[in-house]
This record gives C-alpha cells, structure tokens and sequence, in this order.
C-alpha cells in the first residue's frame, strides 16, 4: 500500500476544522479523505438547529468525495481539539466502511494528541448487503 503523507493530510484536517459550523456545540471537526489516486478531499461538521441533521466532518468528507467520483480512500485524518483525540462515531464509521474496511484512521488535536487506528479496528464486522 502506498505511504501517506500524514503531515499534508493533517494539514488539510485542520483547515477544514476552522471552517466547521458549530453554533450548538462549539466542538469543531476536520476530516481530511486521501483518495487511492493521492487527491484530499476534506470535510467539516456542520450543525443544524434540530441536531438530528447535523452532519458529521468524516461524513461530509465522504459524501464530497463520492460526489467529486472518488469511491477508493487510502486514509483519513481526523481533527478535534483538546488534550485527547476524538475518533470517528459509529455512524461515520459504517459510512467510512462502505469503501472499505483497511482504511488508515488517524485522530489527532493541535494541543498534541494522535492516534492511529485501522478502520476494521474500530468497526469490526461491519454491516454490508453485499
Ligand atoms: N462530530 C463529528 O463531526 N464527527 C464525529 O465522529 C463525532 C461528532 C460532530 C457532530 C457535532 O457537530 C459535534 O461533533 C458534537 O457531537
């Protein structure tokens, strides 16, 4: 498998993460998607004043990929803030599954936190139709 350039991935998260809209929680997330073919695709949470049609950033990153035609992903980064990293919900992490379960995930925060996980990891046995 190819190697990932984490610090151009990370980058890209924490980019993105400055843009996220967050009125309710205040808790901002960047997803940074590297496609099998080297693109980044990025995306950030975006609340709503239901809160069920928030939308997560690992969600957002995905739908704007596949809309941009990308369906193979290589790894995502994944920005929060604070002394620990958050990883992806469970819903991000079926979506993120749909393209594949040996996806590299890596949740980290500005104040120094990293972690690295395989997506299979953190979602074993993942629900598929096909
Ligand atoms: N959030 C994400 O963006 N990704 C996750 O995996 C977990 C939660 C967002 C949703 C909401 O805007 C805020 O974090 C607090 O739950």
């Amino acid at each position: 498998m190819s190697v990932v350039d984490w610090p151009a991935l990370k980058a890209a998260a924490l980019e993105v993460q400055a843009r996220a809209y967050v009125p309710y929680s205040n808790y901002r997330v960047g997803a940074a998607l590297l496609t099998a073919g080297g693109e980044i695709v990025t995306g950030c949470n975006v609340e709503n004043a239901t809160f069920g049609a928030t939308c997560c950033a690992e969600r957002s990153a995905v739908f704007a990929a596949v809309a941009q035609g990308y369906r193979q992903f290589r790894a995502v980064a994944v920005a929060t803030n604070g002394e620990d990293s958050g990883t992806p919900c469970g819903i991000c992490r079926q979506v993120l599954a749909e393209f594949g379960s040996d996806l590299d995930v890596m949740c980290f925060t500005p104040e120094g936190a990293e972690a690295h996980y395989r997506l299979s990891e953190l979602l074993p046995h993942a629900f598929k139709l096909k």
